[in-house]
Protein backbone atom coordinates (compact mmCIF):
# COMPACT_ATOMS: atom_id res chain seq x y z
CA UNK A 1 0.00 0.00 0.00
CA UNK A 2 1.51 3.82 -0.36
CA UNK A 3 2.02 6.06 2.00
CA UNK A 4 -0.88 8.21 2.61
CA UNK A 5 0.80 11.61 2.24
CA UNK A 6 -0.32 15.21 4.31
CA UNK A 7 -2.90 16.27 1.19
CA UNK A 8 -1.42 19.79 1.18
CA UNK A 9 1.73 21.45 0.49
CA UNK A 10 3.34 24.44 2.99
CA UNK A 11 3.29 27.43 2.08
CA UNK A 12 3.65 29.50 5.48
CA UNK A 13 6.19 28.25 8.11
CA UNK A 14 6.25 28.76 12.05
CA UNK A 15 8.91 28.25 14.03
CA UNK A 16 9.78 25.85 16.44
CA UNK A 17 12.01 26.70 19.54
CA UNK A 18 13.98 24.02 21.21
CA UNK A 19 14.71 23.78 24.83
CA UNK A 20 16.99 21.58 27.15
CA UNK A 21 15.43 19.11 29.49
CA UNK A 22 17.27 20.85 32.39
CA UNK A 23 15.59 24.28 30.80
CA UNK A 24 12.15 22.76 30.61
CA UNK A 25 12.54 21.39 34.45
CA UNK A 26 12.93 25.20 35.61
CA UNK A 27 9.98 25.66 33.12
CA UNK A 28 7.28 22.84 34.75
CA UNK A 29 8.05 24.36 38.14
CA UNK A 30 7.55 27.82 37.46
CA UNK A 31 3.98 26.24 35.72
CA UNK A 32 3.03 24.43 38.79
CA UNK A 33 2.99 21.61 37.49
CA UNK A 34 0.10 22.78 35.56
CA UNK A 35 0.63 22.88 31.46
CA UNK A 36 -1.69 25.22 30.46
CA UNK A 37 0.48 27.35 32.45
CA UNK A 38 3.26 27.28 29.97
CA UNK A 39 4.31 29.68 27.84
CA UNK A 40 3.43 28.33 24.12
CA UNK A 41 7.06 29.16 22.86
CA UNK A 42 8.41 26.64 25.64
CA UNK A 43 6.55 23.64 23.80
CA UNK A 44 8.18 21.65 20.97
CA UNK A 45 4.99 19.57 20.34
CA UNK A 46 1.86 21.20 21.27
CA UNK A 47 -0.44 18.79 21.55
CA UNK A 48 -2.56 20.08 24.21
CA UNK A 49 -5.38 20.78 22.00
CA UNK A 50 -7.32 20.33 18.44
CA UNK A 51 -8.85 23.41 19.07
CA UNK A 52 -8.32 26.86 17.66
CA UNK A 53 -5.07 25.40 16.58
CA UNK A 54 -5.43 24.38 12.71
CA UNK A 55 -4.01 25.65 10.18
CA UNK A 56 -6.04 27.85 7.64
CA UNK A 57 -6.10 27.17 3.92
CA UNK A 58 -4.47 29.96 1.40
CA UNK A 59 -8.46 29.93 0.80
CA UNK A 60 -9.63 30.67 4.18
CA UNK A 61 -6.61 33.34 4.14
CA UNK A 62 -8.41 34.77 0.83
CA UNK A 63 -11.52 34.64 2.54
CA UNK A 64 -10.37 36.84 5.61
CA UNK A 65 -9.58 39.54 2.96
CA UNK A 66 -12.74 39.46 2.01
CA UNK A 67 -14.18 39.55 5.39
CA UNK A 68 -17.07 42.05 5.49
CA UNK A 69 -17.14 43.56 8.53
CA UNK A 70 -20.54 45.73 8.36
CA UNK A 71 -22.23 45.30 11.76
CA UNK A 72 -25.31 44.23 10.59
CA UNK A 73 -26.33 42.20 7.59
CA UNK A 74 -22.45 41.44 6.83
CA UNK A 75 -22.35 39.77 3.56
CA UNK A 76 -20.05 37.26 5.16
CA UNK A 77 -22.68 36.19 7.57
CA UNK A 78 -24.56 35.16 5.08
CA UNK A 79 -21.88 33.00 3.57
CA UNK A 80 -21.87 31.29 7.23
CA UNK A 81 -25.60 30.89 7.63
CA UNK A 82 -26.24 29.20 4.19
CA UNK A 83 -22.99 26.76 4.76
CA UNK A 84 -24.71 26.25 8.10
CA UNK A 85 -28.04 25.61 6.88
CA UNK A 86 -27.20 23.55 4.05
CA UNK A 87 -24.98 20.92 6.37
CA UNK A 88 -27.60 20.72 9.24
CA UNK A 89 -31.15 21.64 8.00
CA UNK A 90 -31.66 23.94 10.68
CA UNK A 91 -33.01 27.52 9.77
CA UNK A 92 -31.94 29.32 12.82
CA UNK A 93 -27.85 30.28 12.84
CA UNK A 94 -26.88 32.10 15.76
CA UNK A 95 -22.75 33.04 15.64
CA UNK A 96 -20.60 32.79 19.02
CA UNK A 97 -17.44 33.66 19.54
CA UNK A 98 -16.41 30.21 20.70
CA UNK A 99 -18.46 26.51 21.56
CA UNK A 100 -18.60 26.87 25.01
CA UNK A 101 -20.62 30.88 24.44
CA UNK A 102 -23.73 28.85 22.13
CA UNK A 103 -23.78 26.35 25.39
CA UNK A 104 -23.90 29.31 27.90
CA UNK A 105 -26.62 31.21 26.19
CA UNK A 106 -28.79 27.88 25.35
CA UNK A 107 -28.20 26.86 29.30
CA UNK A 108 -29.39 29.94 30.51
CA UNK A 109 -32.45 29.77 28.99
CA UNK A 110 -32.83 25.59 29.40
CA UNK A 111 -31.07 24.90 32.52
CA UNK A 112 -31.88 25.99 35.90
CA UNK A 113 -32.53 23.65 38.93
CA UNK A 114 -33.89 20.60 39.66
CA UNK A 115 -33.30 19.91 35.67
CA UNK A 116 -31.34 17.25 33.81
CA UNK A 117 -29.04 16.84 30.74
CA UNK A 118 -28.12 13.55 29.18
CA UNK A 119 -25.41 13.02 27.13
CA UNK A 120 -22.94 10.28 25.90
CA UNK A 121 -20.36 12.13 27.81
CA UNK A 122 -20.57 15.82 28.21
CA UNK A 123 -17.61 17.73 27.38
CA UNK A 124 -16.07 20.05 30.49
CA UNK A 125 -17.40 23.26 29.16
CA UNK A 126 -21.17 21.93 28.32
CA UNK A 127 -20.98 20.18 32.19
CA UNK A 128 -19.90 23.75 33.58
CA UNK A 129 -22.76 25.66 31.49
CA UNK A 130 -25.46 23.32 32.72
CA UNK A 131 -24.37 22.82 36.31
CA UNK A 132 -23.58 27.09 36.47
CA UNK A 133 -26.93 27.09 35.17
CA UNK A 134 -27.86 25.05 38.34
CA UNK A 135 -29.10 22.25 36.24
CA UNK A 136 -27.43 18.64 36.44
CA UNK A 137 -25.43 16.62 33.76
CA UNK A 138 -25.52 12.90 33.48
CA UNK A 139 -23.13 10.53 30.97
CA UNK A 140 -24.91 7.52 30.05
CA UNK A 141 -21.99 5.96 27.97
CA UNK A 142 -21.95 2.59 26.33
CA UNK A 143 -20.17 -0.15 27.94
CA UNK A 144 -18.17 -0.93 25.12
CA UNK A 145 -16.81 2.85 25.61
CA UNK A 146 -15.57 2.52 29.00
CA UNK A 147 -13.46 -0.13 28.47
CA UNK A 148 -9.75 1.65 27.03
CA UNK A 149 -8.62 -1.96 25.42
CA UNK A 150 -11.68 -3.06 23.43
CA UNK A 151 -11.46 -2.64 19.78
CA UNK A 152 -15.29 -1.44 18.56
CA UNK A 153 -16.77 0.84 16.20
CA UNK A 154 -18.82 3.25 17.81
CA UNK A 155 -17.70 3.71 21.28
CA UNK A 156 -18.45 7.07 21.76
CA UNK A 157 -22.79 5.52 21.84
CA UNK A 158 -24.81 6.42 24.29
CA UNK A 159 -26.26 3.74 26.31
CA UNK A 160 -30.10 3.31 25.33
CA UNK A 161 -31.38 0.98 27.78
CA UNK A 162 -29.83 3.34 30.33
CA UNK A 163 -31.38 6.06 29.09
CA UNK A 164 -34.71 4.85 29.11
CA UNK A 165 -33.85 4.23 32.44
CA UNK A 166 -32.98 7.48 33.65
CA UNK A 167 -36.11 8.42 31.90
CA UNK A 168 -38.26 6.63 34.01
CA UNK A 169 -36.14 7.81 37.15
CA UNK A 170 -36.08 11.22 36.53
CA UNK A 171 -39.52 11.44 34.59
CA UNK A 172 -39.08 13.08 31.21
CA UNK A 173 -40.70 16.65 32.30
CA UNK A 174 -37.56 16.79 34.04
CA UNK A 175 -35.06 16.41 31.47
CA UNK A 176 -33.78 19.06 29.59
CA UNK A 177 -32.60 17.43 26.66
CA UNK A 178 -30.48 14.98 25.59
CA UNK A 179 -26.52 16.01 24.39
CA UNK A 180 -24.88 13.59 21.80
CA UNK A 181 -21.32 14.97 21.80
CA UNK A 182 -19.70 13.74 18.23
CA UNK A 183 -17.45 12.28 18.04
CA UNK A 184 -17.03 11.85 21.57
CA UNK A 185 -14.07 13.99 23.26
CA UNK A 186 -13.82 13.19 26.60
CA UNK A 187 -14.44 9.40 26.33
CA UNK A 188 -11.46 8.93 23.56
CA UNK A 189 -12.65 10.59 20.65
CA UNK A 190 -14.81 7.75 19.81
CA UNK A 191 -17.64 8.39 17.33
CA UNK A 192 -21.24 7.66 17.43
CA UNK A 193 -23.21 5.53 15.46
CA UNK A 194 -26.02 6.65 12.85
CA UNK A 195 -27.86 3.72 14.24
CA UNK A 196 -27.46 5.79 18.30
CA UNK A 197 -28.32 8.87 16.86
CA UNK A 198 -31.55 7.20 15.43
CA UNK A 199 -32.23 5.15 18.24
CA UNK A 200 -31.40 8.45 20.75
CA UNK A 201 -33.80 10.89 18.45
CA UNK A 202 -36.85 7.91 18.55
CA UNK A 203 -36.71 7.72 22.63
CA UNK A 204 -36.56 11.79 22.81
CA UNK A 205 -39.24 11.96 20.34
CA UNK A 206 -41.46 9.01 22.49
CA UNK A 207 -41.01 11.22 26.17
CA UNK A 208 -41.56 14.81 24.13
CA UNK A 209 -37.20 15.42 25.27
CA UNK A 210 -35.34 17.81 23.37
CA UNK A 211 -32.20 16.54 21.06
CA UNK A 212 -29.06 18.34 20.87
CA UNK A 213 -25.64 17.36 18.81
CA UNK A 214 -22.46 18.46 20.03
CA UNK A 215 -21.40 18.57 17.27
CA UNK A 216 -17.60 20.06 16.93
CA UNK A 217 -16.36 16.83 15.08
CA UNK A 218 -18.76 15.85 13.32
CA UNK A 219 -16.86 15.30 10.42
CA UNK A 220 -14.77 13.21 11.82
CA UNK A 221 -17.95 10.94 12.71
CA UNK A 222 -19.18 11.05 9.52
CA UNK A 223 -16.26 9.56 8.30
CA UNK A 224 -16.15 6.72 10.61
CA UNK A 225 -19.88 6.39 10.08
CA UNK A 226 -19.21 6.25 6.06
CA UNK A 227 -16.04 3.43 6.87
CA UNK A 228 -17.57 1.70 9.73
CA UNK A 229 -21.34 1.41 9.59
CA UNK A 230 -23.19 -0.27 6.86
CA UNK A 231 -24.78 1.37 4.04
CA UNK A 232 -22.80 3.92 4.41
CA UNK A 233 -19.67 3.76 2.61
CA UNK A 234 -21.01 4.92 -1.11
CA UNK A 235 -22.70 8.51 0.56
CA UNK A 236 -20.53 11.64 0.48
CA UNK A 237 -20.02 13.31 4.07
CA UNK A 238 -21.90 16.20 3.77
CA UNK A 239 -24.90 13.56 3.05
CA UNK A 240 -24.35 11.78 5.90
CA UNK A 241 -23.46 14.73 7.98
CA UNK A 242 -27.30 16.18 6.86
CA UNK A 243 -28.47 12.97 8.21
CA UNK A 244 -26.36 12.93 11.48
CA UNK A 245 -27.99 16.20 11.94
CA UNK A 246 -31.65 15.65 10.61
CA UNK A 247 -32.49 14.22 13.77
CA UNK A 248 -31.99 16.29 15.96
CA UNK A 249 -33.70 19.74 17.64
CA UNK A 250 -30.68 21.66 17.12
CA UNK A 251 -26.51 21.95 17.96
CA UNK A 252 -24.37 23.72 19.57
CA UNK A 253 -20.63 23.72 17.39
CA UNK A 254 -17.31 25.11 18.56
CA UNK A 255 -16.01 25.75 14.78
CA UNK A 256 -12.44 25.77 16.52
CA UNK A 257 -12.38 21.89 15.50
CA UNK A 258 -14.05 20.76 12.27
CA UNK A 259 -13.89 23.89 10.58
CA UNK A 260 -10.24 24.75 10.57
CA UNK A 261 -11.10 28.19 12.15
CA UNK A 262 -9.08 30.09 14.92
CA UNK A 263 -12.16 31.36 16.90
CA UNK A 264 -15.46 30.68 16.28
CA UNK A 265 -18.58 29.20 17.44
CA UNK A 266 -22.54 28.49 16.49
CA UNK A 267 -25.64 27.70 17.67
CA UNK A 268 -28.35 26.50 15.41
CA UNK A 269 -31.90 25.57 16.21
CA UNK A 270 -35.01 24.62 14.39
CA UNK A 271 -37.30 25.97 17.25
CA UNK A 272 -38.09 29.46 16.18
CA UNK A 273 -39.45 30.74 19.82
CA UNK A 274 -36.66 29.67 21.54
CA UNK A 275 -34.25 31.26 18.89
CA UNK A 276 -36.13 34.60 19.65
CA UNK A 277 -34.66 34.36 23.20
CA UNK A 278 -31.50 33.01 22.32
CA UNK A 279 -30.71 35.97 20.28
CA UNK A 280 -32.01 38.13 22.92
CA UNK A 281 -29.07 36.90 25.35
CA UNK A 282 -27.06 36.64 22.30
CA UNK A 283 -27.41 41.31 21.80
CA UNK A 284 -26.65 41.63 25.59
CA UNK A 285 -23.66 38.89 25.62
CA UNK A 286 -22.06 38.41 22.42
CA UNK A 287 -23.43 40.71 19.50
CA UNK A 288 -26.11 41.62 16.53
CA UNK A 289 -27.39 38.34 15.41
CA UNK A 290 -25.35 38.84 12.23
CA UNK A 291 -22.03 38.77 13.63
CA UNK A 292 -22.33 37.42 17.37
CA UNK A 293 -18.86 37.30 18.55
CA UNK A 294 -17.27 37.13 15.63
CA UNK A 295 -15.77 39.11 12.85
CA UNK A 296 -16.54 39.40 9.34
CA UNK A 297 -13.63 37.55 8.71
CA UNK A 298 -14.07 35.01 10.69
CA UNK A 299 -17.27 33.95 9.81
CA UNK A 300 -16.07 33.98 6.41
CA UNK A 301 -13.17 31.67 7.64
CA UNK A 302 -15.62 29.30 8.79
CA UNK A 303 -17.94 28.95 5.73
CA UNK A 304 -15.04 27.80 3.72
CA UNK A 305 -13.16 25.52 6.50
CA UNK A 306 -16.65 23.99 6.67
CA UNK A 307 -16.52 22.60 3.23
CA UNK A 308 -12.92 22.10 3.24
CA UNK A 309 -13.22 19.27 6.43
CA UNK A 310 -15.85 17.37 4.36
CA UNK A 311 -13.04 16.77 1.70
CA UNK A 312 -12.42 13.08 2.21
CA UNK A 313 -8.61 12.87 1.03
CA UNK A 314 -8.61 15.36 4.08
CA UNK A 315 -10.72 12.77 6.25
CA UNK A 316 -8.89 10.20 5.16
CA UNK A 317 -5.17 11.13 5.82
CA UNK A 318 -6.80 13.04 9.51
CA UNK A 319 -7.89 9.17 10.66
CA UNK A 320 -5.01 7.31 9.52
CA UNK A 321 -2.50 10.27 10.61
CA UNK A 322 -4.08 9.27 14.26
CA UNK A 323 -4.07 5.21 13.68
CA UNK A 324 -0.50 5.73 12.73
CA UNK A 325 0.41 6.97 15.89
CA UNK A 326 -2.43 4.93 18.28
CA UNK A 327 -0.50 1.54 16.21
CA UNK A 328 3.13 2.73 16.70
CA UNK A 329 2.35 2.95 20.35
CA UNK A 330 0.06 -0.59 20.50
CA UNK A 331 2.48 -2.17 19.05
CA UNK A 332 5.32 -1.41 21.71
CA UNK A 333 3.09 -2.25 24.39
CA UNK A 334 2.06 1.46 25.55
CA UNK A 335 -1.44 1.16 26.92
CA UNK A 336 -3.07 3.48 24.37
CA UNK A 337 -6.83 3.83 23.96
CA UNK A 338 -7.69 1.52 21.25
CA UNK A 339 -9.06 2.35 18.21
CA UNK A 340 -7.94 5.69 17.88
CA UNK A 341 -9.95 8.53 18.27
CA UNK A 342 -10.90 11.13 15.60
CA UNK A 343 -8.90 13.83 17.04
CA UNK A 344 -6.41 12.50 19.39
CA UNK A 345 -4.42 9.27 20.86
CA UNK A 346 -5.26 8.59 24.52
CA UNK A 347 -2.73 7.04 26.65
CA UNK A 348 -4.29 5.36 29.97
CA UNK A 349 -2.11 6.50 32.55
CA UNK A 350 -3.58 4.13 35.21
CA UNK A 351 -1.76 1.60 33.11
CA UNK A 352 1.02 3.57 32.28
CA UNK A 353 1.91 4.41 35.45
CA UNK A 354 0.03 1.64 37.71
CA UNK A 355 2.40 2.68 40.60
CA UNK A 356 0.46 6.58 40.91
CA UNK A 357 -2.87 6.24 42.83
CA UNK A 358 -5.44 8.18 41.28
CA UNK A 359 -5.51 10.82 44.00
CA UNK A 360 -2.15 11.44 43.19
CA UNK A 361 -2.59 12.43 39.64
CA UNK A 362 -1.14 9.80 37.36
CA UNK A 363 -2.60 11.33 34.10
CA UNK A 364 -1.04 14.37 34.51
CA UNK A 365 1.88 13.34 36.17
CA UNK A 366 2.67 11.70 32.88
CA UNK A 367 1.43 14.56 30.75
CA UNK A 368 4.12 16.36 32.75
CA UNK A 369 6.79 13.91 32.41
CA UNK A 370 6.01 14.20 28.45
CA UNK A 371 7.16 17.85 28.44
CA UNK A 372 10.23 17.26 30.64
CA UNK A 373 11.48 14.57 28.22
CA UNK A 374 10.30 15.61 25.05
CA UNK A 375 9.04 19.03 25.15
CA UNK A 376 5.69 17.55 24.19
CA UNK A 377 2.66 19.12 25.54
CA UNK A 378 -0.73 16.69 26.22
CA UNK A 379 -3.58 17.17 28.63
CA UNK A 380 -4.55 15.31 31.35
CA UNK A 381 -8.17 13.64 30.82
CA UNK A 382 -8.89 12.22 34.24
CA UNK A 383 -9.26 12.87 37.35
CA UNK A 384 -7.44 16.07 37.18
CA UNK A 385 -9.92 17.57 35.07
CA UNK A 386 -12.95 15.81 36.91
CA UNK A 387 -12.74 14.93 39.71
CA UNK A 388 -14.77 15.81 42.90
CA UNK A 389 -14.81 15.76 46.66
CA UNK A 390 -16.89 13.59 48.73
CA UNK A 391 -18.07 15.62 52.11
CA UNK A 392 -15.09 14.33 53.99
CA UNK A 393 -13.19 15.90 51.59
CA UNK A 394 -11.96 12.81 49.72
CA UNK A 395 -11.52 12.68 46.15
CA UNK A 396 -13.95 11.14 44.08
CA UNK A 397 -11.72 9.83 41.07
CA UNK A 398 -13.16 9.94 37.34
CA UNK A 399 -14.03 6.65 35.31
CA UNK A 400 -10.73 7.00 33.55
CA UNK A 401 -7.06 8.53 33.61
CA UNK A 402 -6.41 9.32 30.31
CA UNK A 403 -3.44 11.46 28.67
CA UNK A 404 -4.53 12.97 25.47
CA UNK A 405 -2.67 13.56 22.44
CA UNK A 406 -4.64 16.06 20.03
CA UNK A 407 -3.71 16.40 16.87
CA UNK A 408 -4.07 19.94 15.78
CA UNK A 409 -5.35 20.05 11.88
CA UNK A 410 -3.01 20.00 9.04
CA UNK A 411 -0.23 21.56 11.32
CA UNK A 412 2.20 18.61 12.18
CA UNK A 413 4.12 16.24 9.62
CA UNK A 414 4.42 12.42 9.40
CA UNK A 415 8.36 13.06 11.17
CA UNK A 416 6.98 15.65 14.12
CA UNK A 417 4.43 12.02 15.20
CA UNK A 418 7.58 10.23 14.96
CA UNK A 419 9.17 12.05 17.12
CA UNK A 420 5.87 12.09 19.72
CA UNK A 421 6.31 8.26 18.87
CA UNK A 422 9.76 8.33 20.16
CA UNK A 423 9.60 10.41 23.46
CA UNK A 424 6.66 8.28 24.81
CA UNK A 425 8.88 5.14 24.00
CA UNK A 426 11.56 6.57 25.88
CA UNK A 427 8.82 7.70 29.11
CA UNK A 428 7.50 4.52 28.71
CA UNK A 429 10.93 2.22 29.19
CA UNK A 430 11.44 4.57 32.23
CA UNK A 431 8.23 4.75 33.80
CA UNK A 432 9.09 3.89 37.69
CA UNK A 433 10.88 7.20 38.07
CA UNK A 434 7.66 9.23 37.52
CA UNK A 435 6.15 10.94 40.56
CA UNK A 436 2.87 11.82 41.69
CA UNK A 437 1.31 14.83 41.97
CA UNK A 438 -0.30 17.02 44.83
CA UNK A 439 -2.90 20.05 44.15
CA UNK A 440 -2.19 22.93 46.03
CA UNK A 441 -4.88 25.24 44.98
CA UNK A 442 -7.36 25.02 42.68
CA UNK A 443 -10.51 26.93 41.20
CA UNK A 444 -14.51 26.18 42.05
CA UNK A 445 -15.00 24.82 38.30
CA UNK A 446 -12.77 24.49 35.37
CA UNK A 447 -9.93 23.85 38.14
CA UNK A 448 -7.57 22.19 35.40
CA UNK A 449 -7.19 25.32 33.80
CA UNK A 450 -5.28 27.17 36.46
CA UNK A 451 -4.82 24.85 39.28
CA UNK A 452 -1.13 24.33 41.11
CA UNK A 453 0.53 21.27 41.81
CA UNK A 454 3.29 19.98 43.54
CA UNK A 455 5.79 16.97 43.17
CA UNK A 456 5.54 13.80 45.70
CA UNK A 457 8.30 12.66 46.82
N1 LIG B 1 -17.76 20.54 23.08
C1 LIG B 1 -16.71 19.75 22.82
C2 LIG B 1 -16.96 18.31 22.50
C3 LIG B 1 -15.43 20.25 22.84
O1 LIG B 1 -14.40 19.44 22.56
C4 LIG B 1 -15.23 21.63 23.14
C5 LIG B 1 -13.90 22.18 23.22
C6 LIG B 1 -16.35 22.44 23.38
C7 LIG B 1 -17.60 21.86 23.34
C8 LIG B 1 -16.22 23.89 23.69
O2 LIG B 1 -15.83 24.62 22.57
O3 LIG B 1 -13.60 25.62 23.19
O4 LIG B 1 -14.97 26.56 21.35
O5 LIG B 1 -15.68 26.86 23.68
N2 LIG B 1 -12.89 21.46 23.32
C9 LIG B 1 -11.51 21.91 23.36
C10 LIG B 1 -10.62 20.72 23.57
C11 LIG B 1 -11.25 23.04 24.30
O6 LIG B 1 -9.42 20.92 23.81
O7 LIG B 1 -11.09 19.59 23.45
P1 LIG B 1 -14.97 25.98 22.71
Amino acid sequence: MQTIIEPFRIKSVEPIYFNTVEERTALLKEAHHNLFLLKAKDVLIDLLTDSGTSAMSSAQWAGIMKGDESYAGSESYFHFEEKIQTITGMPYVIPTHQGRAAEKILFSILGGKNKYVLSNTLFDTTRANIEYSGAQGIDLLCDEGKDTSLVANFKGNLNIQALQEQINVLGSENITMVVLTVTNNSGGGQPVSMANIRAVRAICKAHNILFYLDACRFAENAYFIKTREDGYADKSILTIAQEMFSYADGCTMSAKKDAFANMGGFLALRDEALTKQCRNLLVITEGFPTYGGLAGRDLEAIAIGLDEIMEESYLHYRIRSMEYLCNKLHDADVPVMRPAGGHAVYLDAKKFLPHIPVHEYPGQALACALYLHGGIRSVEIGSFMFGKYNVFGNLIPATHELVRLAIPRRVYTQSHIDYVAEVILEVFQQKEKIKGLQIIEEAELLRHFTAKLIQLN
